[in-house]
């Protein structure tokens, strides 16, 4: 009954109020949060004050994490909260209605390193949305309506790591927009409605390892546009309307160990040998040729090759032998003897032409070494998104 007649009371005030910014502070897993409630349904962007009682000791200046309490409905994020909490590390204000990003949103917050802003309404963001976001490490903007990015959006991303713009309406992409991201190693660009992806686009990315376009409508692949992404690993493009692929797409990719391709218009599969190929999906395409000899000397730990005209539906096949591939796929082959594999662990593989900066080239098992470094980072950070940012 009491309880009751407090959240009407509640409603009442909030519902009386029309535009407010206020935060709850608590310790959130050791960081000092500020839940953040804004009511503001007009966007305006003139606060003077966020409000809100600290905890004993507390000061604006402790504020490391800011979250929205889901009651918020916003058409933008007010400025004040970063001109308040100046040392503000992490935002996540997902799904609270924001529409656009203005100029400067975020420019007070100099540290800020991981900033969720899914499953709103965004249509715009402003040119310098980002520009004084140096720290830049995790950027979430998927699940939203944008349609175009302004080309010079992320030239101050010298630390983003993780770039996630799936589920949007993008049409096109600047060829210059990721340019400054020397340190990104993930790129999701699923879900979009893209139909090109323009020459030299991702021809500044040396430690991008994973790569997803799925579900867009991409038909052509430039001979050139991964030629530079020498640390891929991950390359994701199912679901498109794909119709070829140039012999030497992947040449410049040595440690490439998936290629995701399914769904697409292929009609022939002619690749130069991948040394590192692992997980080879193709499935759904309209392949009735294939050059065996992608299947030499690589040892598959997945392959999904039907249905397609020249092979029936197979599904994920772990492990295949020789025999499996076979099995599964002679229909595709003039002819079939692949050469078993030969490498050994440590064995020098040919060196590289192209080098990332403070990359060391050579020996494979440094750089396995190296990769794997990155990978438990990036789970670490990972991890630290899920546990303490969202709080799970
Ligand atoms: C902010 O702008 C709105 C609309 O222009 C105005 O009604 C309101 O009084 C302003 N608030 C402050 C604190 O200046
Ligand atoms: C790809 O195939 C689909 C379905 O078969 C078809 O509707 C589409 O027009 C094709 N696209 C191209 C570019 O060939
Ligand atoms: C198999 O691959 C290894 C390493 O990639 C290479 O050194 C070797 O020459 C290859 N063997 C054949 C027969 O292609």
């Amino acid at each position: 009954m009491k309880l009751t007649f407090f959240v009407i009371l509640l409603i009442v005030i909030i519902k009386s109020v029309s535009s407010q910014v206020l935060c709850l502070f608590a310790q959130v897993n050791g960081l000092y949060t500020c839940t953040a409630t804004i009511i503001n349904p007009l966007g305006l962007n003139n606060f003077t004050q966020v409000e809100g009682i600290h905890f004993t000791g507390g000061t604006d200046e402790d504020v490391v994490r800011i979250e929205r309490n889901a009651v918020s409905n916003t058409l933008n994020f007010p400025s004040i909260f970063c001109n308040q909490f100046g040392n503000t590390e992490s935002i996540i204000i997902d799904n609270i209605g924001i529409e656009r990003i203005d100029e400067n949103a975020f420019a007070d917050c100099r540290d800020l390193e991981y900033l969720l802003l899914q499953s709103n309404r965004l249509r715009e963001i402003h040119e310098n949305a980002f520009s004084e976001n140096l720290q830049l490490s995790i950027l979430d903007l998927s699940n939203n309506q944008l349609i175009r990015l302004p080309g010079n959006l992320f030239r101050n991303q010298i630390n983003l790591y993780f770039l996630q713009l799936a589920s949007n309406q993008l049409q096109e992409l600047p060829s210059d927009i990721f340019n400054q991201l020397s340190e990104l190693g993930m790129l999701n660009l699923d879900s979009n409605q893209l139909q090109d992806l323009p020459e030299g686009i991702f021809d500044n990315l040396p430690n991008l390892y994973y790569l997803s376009f799925s579900f867009n409508q991409i038909v052509k692949l430039r001979e050139n546009l991964i030629d530079k992404l020498y640390s891929i690993q991950n390359f994701l493009a199912p679901f498109n309307q794909i119709i070829y692929i140039p012999r030497n797409f992947f040449d410049g990719n040595p440690y490439l160990s998936s290629i995701i391709i399914s769904g697409n218009n292929l009609t022939i599969l002619e690749l130069n040998p991948i040394p590192m190929l692992s997980d080879f999906w193709f499935e759904h395409n309209q392949i009735n040729a294939i050059d065996e000899r992608i299947f030499n000397n690589v040892t598959l730990r997945s392959l999904n090759g039907g249905p397609n005209p020249c092979a029936d539906r197979n599904g994920i096949i772990s492990n295949p032998t020789n025999d499996d591939i076979r099995a599964a796929l002679h229909r595709c082959f003039d002819n079939f003897n692949p050469i078993e594999t030969t490498t050994t662990p440590g064995e020098e593989i040919t060196k590289p032409t192209t080098e990332p900066n403070g990359c060391e080239v050579g020996n494979i098992e440094e750089r396995i070494c190296q990769l794997e470094a990155e990978n438990a980072e990036l789970r670490a950070r990972l991890e630290y998104l899920e546990k303490i940012v969202l709080g799970r």
